[in-house]
């Protein structure tokens, strides 16, 4: 029997003072709060679905103040106020006939061979988008959830049932990482059944649909996907790029290294229409680089190498968002997890600079030294660049390049060099991170909630350390927001609904379903009283 179920609370948000930051040493945290604490004392509101489990898709809606949640064929949608009231619920299970498929293809009946929700955007000013695993037959629906100042609703558009491939993945255990823009989905997902073909895949909308190279391990090894975001690079919208942040195999490690994860961010220009004689209906800007998180050591660095989360935190440049980041390791003889905080010019730094190139199969992975086709592969068709204006017109050497040159030289390094804030031997790994920027009276803090896999959330703050760039964070608060200690495997934030100042206060949104489709799914979203707490 899947368990459910969901907590929130709002936080009170104290001034800090310099003093407590100063002098403080990075652990234990200076609170720690139970799951009965939270709940008596601090407004901890959880929810549970019946019959169901695996909270994976949440999405927060502040117009409407719901919080709309993707589970085990299931929809719901929560009030943002609290979410223990007024719950509406909508179930979404796979038709008999796919159930039957899915079970003849081998798959157990009971707990693949249903519907996972594993995404939801918000559509339009009426709908969602919502797509599922549909047991093992991946599916997407409109679901109405009516205007802003309407009684909430939330009912599936019988008209608007969608083909799921390439959207949602098959298998309940992978996740589903993508982004909607405009009418447009960019999703990095597994696009068979067999969980084998790997792709960047751009769908719906009015342009015919992209994808990466199928099959080649230059493109994609084995990815894992995280996260996807669009982020603008300038005033001219021809500029745009979408954003994968995943982690894979290492085809550029030496053979006698092994199986060997690396994590990856890569883009691809959000007005690719693929080539014209080759790279048909295939990106011809994709492009990738290393995420370095390591922390330097005498006897060589230590990596964390798992890409786990990504948050990505606007800031006054808004062409520059920070990408908070947290990694765990694969390491059999050292457990810990790390936050490194990226900059989005060094990672467009990195896609400038030297392409990774192989000469032959005896050959090792070189920096690219000849001379690079114009225009340079990566950069988007437009004005601001160049000449160009559709990708169906890059000259044939530049299109043969891109296809043999995804993987850039340069990794990316995290901002100050080392991670933001680690934990080793606690016990547990992080596994979300959400961030959130706040005025206090000497410029602003970055305060981070670091979900993880053992139930509580760790609030950060992110302290200047011998001026920016440069920080340290330090843990203040550890919280249980879970009774069962279950991972938390999503996480949202509302900045919106916060008690008037001085208390700027915040929400949490965790949700936690645990390692298989069946294993208990928690999910919190914290909610609470407006006290300081400092
Ligand atoms: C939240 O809703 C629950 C269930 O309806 C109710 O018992 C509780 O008092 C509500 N809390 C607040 C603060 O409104
Ligand atoms: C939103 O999209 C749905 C599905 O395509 C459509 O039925 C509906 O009319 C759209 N609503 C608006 C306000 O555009």
């Amino acid at each position: 029997m899947g368990r459910a179920e969901a907590a929130a609370m709002i936080l009170g948000l104290v001034l800090l003072c310099t003093a407590v930051l100063g002098g403080a040493s990075p652990s234990p945290p200076r609170l720690r709060l139970s799951f009965r604490e939270l709940q008596a004392q601090h407004g901890l509101r959880t929810f549970r679905l019946a019959r169901t489990c695996c909270y994976e898709a949440l999405l927060v809606d502040e117009e409407r103040g719901r919080l709309f949640v993707g589970a085990e064929n299931h929809l719901a949608s929560l009030s943002l106020d609290n979410i223990s009231k007024r719950a509406k619920k909508l179930a979404w299970p796979a038709p008999v006939e796919w159930r039957e498929e899915c079970n003849w293809a081998g798959k157990d009946i009971a707990t693949e061979c249903m519907n996972f929700v594993k995404l939801l955007h918000a559509y339009n000013r009426t709908h969602l988008l919502a797509c599922g695993t549909g047991a093992f037959h991946p599916t997407c629906a409109f679901v109405e959830v009516g205007h802003r100042l309407e009684e909430p609703v939330l009912r599936l558009d019988p008209r608007g049932l969608e083909d799921g491939k390439g959207k949602s993945p098959y298998d309940p255990r992978h996740r589903a990482a993508s982004v909607l823009v405009g009418e447009e989905l960019y999703s990095g997902v597994a696009a068979d059944l067999m969980g084998r073909d790997f792709t960047i895949f751009r769908s719906l909308g009015q342009r015919p649909s992209l994808r990466t190279e199928p099959h080649d391990s230059r493109w994609l090894n084995e990815p894992k996907f995280v996260k996807v975001f669009w982020i603008p690079e300038s005033e001219n919208p021809d500029d745009d790029k979408i954003y994968f942040f995943f982690r894979e195999l290492a085809v550029e490690a030496a053979p006698a290294l092994g199986r060997l994860t690396v994590s990856r961010v890569g883009q691809i220009c959000r007005n690719d229409v693929g080539g014209q004689r080759s790279l048909v209906n295939k990106w011809t800007t994709f492009l990738k680089a290393r995420l370095v998180c390591s922390v330097p050591g005498v006897e060589g660095d230590t990596h964390f190498d798992q890409l786990q989360d990504v948050f990505l935190l606007s800031s006054r440049d808004r062409w520059a968002p920070l990408l908070y980041t947290v990694f765990s390791t694969s390491s059999g003889i050292f457990q810990g997890s790390a936050v490194c905080v990226y900059s989005m010019n060094d990672v467009r730094r990195a896609f400038l600079g030297p392409f990774a190139h192989k000469e032959g199969p005896v050959h090792q992975w070189v920096s690219y030294q000849g001379r690079v086709p114009y225009p340079r592969p990566g950069v988007c068709p437009s004005k601001t660049f160049g000449t160009f204006s559709s990708t169906k017109d890059f000259p044939d050497d530049v299109i043969q390049f891109a296809r043999n040159h995804p993987l850039m030289y340069n990794p990316v390094l995290p901002m100050g060099g080392r991670p933001l804030f680690l934990q080793v031997g606690a016990g547990y790994t992080f596994t979300q991170i959400a961030a959130d920027r706040v005025a206090a009276a000497d410029g602003h803090y970055d305060v981070l909630f670091i979900g993880t896999d053992a139930g509580t959330v760790l609030k950060v703050i992110s302290v200047p350390k011998g001026g920016r760039p440069n920080a340290e964070g330090l843990l203040l608060e550890e919280l249980h927001v879970f009774e069962d200690s279950a991972a938390v495997t999503s996480m949202q934030i509302s900045s919106k609904r916060a008690a008037p100042a001085p208390n700027a206060a915040w929400r949490v949104t965790p949700t936690a379903p645990g390692t298989g489709p069946r294993a208990h799914a928690s999910s919190p979203v914290p909610r609470g009283g407006s006290g300081g707490k400092t």
